[in-house]
């Protein structure tokens, strides 16, 4: 619209005044905020911005993939893939508690982009390396690093949008939404030409699903998680609502999978199975400071966890959790 396209034209002209001829190093989570700076600084500077996709292996079914095709092949901006599940893995074996895993998961997320922008400011060509480092705050995230702050603010903080990192690098901090909401932040996204689906998506936390696996976090149970938690998703966002015509993804706040790790009984035709619990949550909630568990149609539930059971082998038992925050919180870690 008018106003949006006026906004961007003035916001494209800041960028470019700022940065010149320089070069811009961003990192992408394949979160909203991030995504939609790196468009906005694509459409400034095009080729002078590098995104470095840290992908921590803790993503959703086929999101490295989404995030690759979205920037390196819609948009044709320069994306660095960094395959880093094993080491992440690696270094989350035998650890289970909870705020230990963020720690571990949170600084391999710094020490991996630090290399990748070491090597690219470092740069080919010595008379070009990068000078700007881009991040994708927004207002909310400044007024919070003023204020008080949780534990949790910090963690997210210190996860993603990554304080001290500029002076560490010897960058220059460049940050577009500095002044938006989030609104506003997803208005301009659409704008920009990401799709709404991406733009609109429920949050995910920075730690992905190595917080939404219960204790240790392991391959066999992420690929699990993923799957069933796919099904899930799919399964919001076609069951359609009569009474307001929206579907649940859209009447819901933030819905996910948990990955229980235990086993349970189950029968399968002639056999007994023995295999492992997952979680289904789903939340209502303006702020996220409180919530209340989201009054799924039962028919929807009852598809979810046929599909869950039959479609993946492993997991034989799909529970629902009803508990409001607080004094449950939104995720089980
Ligand atoms: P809780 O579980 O505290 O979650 O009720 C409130 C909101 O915060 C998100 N969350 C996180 N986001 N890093 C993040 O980036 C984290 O470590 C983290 N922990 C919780 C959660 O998904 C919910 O939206």
């Amino acid at each position: 619209d008018w106003i949006m396209g006026d906004y961007i034209e003035e916001a494209v002209a800041k960028i470019r005044e700022q940065v010149g001829d320089e070069e811009v190093i961003l990192g992408l989570s394949g979160g909203v905020d991030s995504s939609v700076a790196a468009a906005l600084i694509h459409r400034a500077v095009g080729d002078q911005l590098t995104c470095v996709f840290v992908d921590h292996g803790l993503l959703r079914l086929n999101e490295g993939a989404m995030v690759m095709e979205m920037f390196a092949g819609k948009l044709h901006a320069k994306v660095v893939h960094v395959q880093a599940e094993a080491q992440f893995l690696g270094h989350l074996a035998g650890v289970t508690d909870p705020e230990q895993k963020r720690k571990i998961i949170g600084r391999e997320f710094v020490e991996v982009f630090k290399a990748e922008a070491a090597k690219l400011k470092a740069g080919n060509d010595k008379l070009q390396g990068a000078k700007w480092l881009a991040q994708g705050t927004i207002y909310p995230d400044v007024v919070e690093s003023g204020g008080t702050k949780t534990k949790k603010a910090i963690t997210i903080k210190s996860h993603h949008n990554v304080g001290g990192l500029p002076e560490q690098l010897g960058l220059k901090l460049l940050e577009p939404l500095r002044e938006l909401f989030k609104d506003e932040v997803r208005a301009l996204g659409v704008a920009l030409g990401l799709p709404a689906d991406m733009v609109y998506r429920h949050p995910f936390p920075g730690p992905g699903l190595g917080v939404r696996i219960l204790g240790e976090v392991k391959q066999q149970y992420a690929d699990l998680l993923r799957r069933a938690d796919a099904i899930f998703i799919e399964e919001l966002r076609g069951w359609k609502d009569e009474a307001t015509g929206k579907n649940w993804y859209e009447l819901t706040s933030q819905a996910f999978t948990v990955f229980l790790p235990v086993k349970s009984v189950g029968v399968m035709g002639d056999g007994r199975t023995y295999d492992y619990v997952v979680a289904l949550r789903a939340v209502q909630t303006s702020d996220f400071m409180t919530a209340d568990w989201a009054e799924l149609p039962y028919g929807l539930l009852k598809k979810v966890s046929g599909r869950i059971i039959n479609e993946v082998r492993g997991i034989n038992r799909v529970t629902y959790d009803v508990s409001s925050k607080p004094p449950a919180t939104i995720e089980w870690e």
